[in-house]
């Protein structure tokens, strides 16, 4: 919760991924979800999308990583989550892994519900002990 001061553009994120949750294609969960990510200050924003081979579906959060890497930013410095139903839903924990990849363990993660309830992480406090590009030495 501490570290939310320190970033200006938290309301704008949060906007950013509860305007692309409109974008959600779930059909099969009806669980829709939008994620913002913030890269060399500017927003990538990409809803989750379903497939009917339902393991192939792929999280906004992963998708939010793929919209930045593609326009050229593999460092990302937080990222804002819409998820459904009352309280704020976390990242699960696959997209933990990929949001270490880009952001690594001080990423800021924000989390609001549809309503507006919010909960704000590190990384590190929602994947201790990451395994990343260090322990391959990249
Ligand atoms: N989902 C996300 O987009 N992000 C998460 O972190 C949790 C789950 C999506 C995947 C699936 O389309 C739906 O929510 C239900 O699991």
């Amino acid at each position: 919760m501490s570290t939310e001061g320190h970033f200006a553009r938290v309301d704008e994120l949060v906007e950013a991924a509860a305007a692309v949750r409109q974008r959600a294609y779930a059909p099969y969960s009806h669980f829709l979800v939008g994620a913002a990510v913030m890269a060399s200050g500017e927003v990538f924003a990409a809803p989750n999308i379903e497939n009917a081979s339902y393991p192939l579906s792929v999280c906004a959060e992963r998708n939010a990583c793929a919209v930045a890497v593609a326009a050229g930013h593999t460092k990302i410095e937080a990222v804002a989550v819409v998820g459904t139903g009352d309280k704020p839903t976390p990242p699960c924990g696959g997209c933990r892994q990929v949001l270490f990849e880009f952001g690594g363990a001080e990423l800021m993660v924000i989390v609001a519900s549809p309503s507006g309830e919010r909960a704000v992480w590190s990384l590190s406090e929602l994947l201790p002990s990451a395994f990343g590009p260090r322990d391959l030495n990249v």
